[in-house]
């Protein structure tokens, strides 16, 4: 029995691989590379000396599914695959609507053609809006999400919700990740961003190996300790082992549940960039810039729900995520 994880070759997909491999499963993995590299797969390969069977493959395309669900024993799905940048949703929201959305529904219609009904989807903390006020709680009322990219993760959540009300076997979990930092130990696998990063560690990493000058941060007037934005960020491989521990509920039991994965504390802008100048030694030039459209003040996660009925919590404080951030970004200054 296998794990189909859509957009394993990604960030946060190739880290849940490696722990799912630790964890002895086996591991399907359909990605498209349309934001990532097949080295990926190849060093995750290596790091846990076992194999992956790799479909380039894009999550639109029926047909790839009948290949997949054929030619392996599909237990459950962890579907990671989609398009990120919020930025870039709000200038291609077609594109996003019919990659994410349209992505996503031939997912579930192969996985109800193959009778396999266990899933557990990467959602955000975006899906809250801007008018909670952290802790953000999971049964707060979500909606009014700010850009296509966060209105792609509201809609797949209902879809899958609806399709739980129509059919109680099946299993739904829905994990909403707050600010994945950070990289695996080994400093073999790590974030590896298209372009110029949207987000704050990439950022701070580049300025720090010197591929780009100088780090904007958006806003020093809000309520906020020190005046700049406050985040939960958490190791990505927290969040991977968080995912294990889903697939193994998901496994067992039918339902449809909602976690949030975080540290539980916020984080300013400030503080992340004096624990990577620690963590790495070197002074990151930043200036202050204008707040950035659509940003709240502070945005941190109740992970109470998550210790409870998954008995997981996020274990790597800030200092080790900037540590292995670094160590990530300074042996691969240019990516995979
Ligand atoms: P990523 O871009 O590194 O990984 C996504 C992967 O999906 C990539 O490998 C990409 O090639 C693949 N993909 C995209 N469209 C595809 C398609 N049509 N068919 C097949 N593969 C496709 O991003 P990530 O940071 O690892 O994020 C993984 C998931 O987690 C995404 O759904 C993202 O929206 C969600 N998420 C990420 C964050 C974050 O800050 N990184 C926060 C909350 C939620
Ligand atoms: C963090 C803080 C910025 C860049 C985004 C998505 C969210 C989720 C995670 C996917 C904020 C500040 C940033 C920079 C800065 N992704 N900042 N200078 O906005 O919390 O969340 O990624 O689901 O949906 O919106 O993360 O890393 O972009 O920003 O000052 O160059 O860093 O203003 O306070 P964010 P981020």
């Amino acid at each position: 029995m296998a794990i189909l994880v859509t957009g394993g070759a990604g960030y946060i997909g190739s880290h849940t691989c490696v722990e799912l491999l630790n964890a002895g499963k086996e591991v399907v993995i359909m990605d498209n590379l349309s934001n990532s590299s097949e080295e990926s797969v190849r060093r995750v390969e290596k790091l846990t000396g076992k194999q992956i069977k790799f479909y380039c493959e894009d999550i639109r395309d029926e047909k790839a599914y009948d290949k997949i669900f054929s030619e392996n024993d599909i237990e459950a799905v962890i579907h990671f695959a989609g398009l990120k940048a919020v930025g870039e949703s709000c200038r291609k929201p077609i594109e996003y609507y019919d990659n994410n959305i349209g992505g996503s529904v031939k997912l579930f219609e192969a996985m109800k053609k193959y009778g396999c009904k266990k899933i557990v989807f990467s959602s955000s903390a975006t899906v809250y809006g801007m008018n909670n006020i952290s802790p953000l709680r999971e049964d707060m009322q979500t909606g009014g999400t700010t850009n296509p990219y966060g209105t792609t993760k509201l809609f797949i959540e209902r879809i899958l919700s609806d399709i739980y009300d129509s059919d109680n076997e099946w299993s739904v979990i829905l994990l909403r990740y707050f600010n994945p930092i950070g990289a695996h130990k080994s400093g073999i696998i790590g974030e590896n961003p298209k372009g110029i990063p949207n987000n704050l560690m990439p950022y701070i990493s580049q300025v720090a190996v010197g591929r780009l000058p100088c780090l904007s941060v958006f806003g020093d007037d809000y309520d906020t300790p020190d005046g700049t934005g406050v985040r939960d960020y958490i190791h990505v491989v927290d969040l991977a082992l968080g995912h294990v521990k889903a697939v193994e509920k998901a496994s067992a039991e039918s339902g449809l549940h909602v976690y949030n994965l975080g540290t539980g504390h916020g984080v300013s802008v400030l503080e992340l960039v004096k624990a990577f100048e620690k963590a790495s030694g070197v002074t990151i030039n930043y200036k202050i810039a204008p707040r950035r459209d659509g940003d709240v003040a502070v945005c941190y996660a109740d992970a109470s729900k998550a210790l409870r009925e998954l008995s997981w919590k996020a274990e790597r404080d800030v200092e080790e995520m900037c540590e292995d951030s670094w160590r990530w970004q300074s042996q691969n200054p240019e990516g995979f």
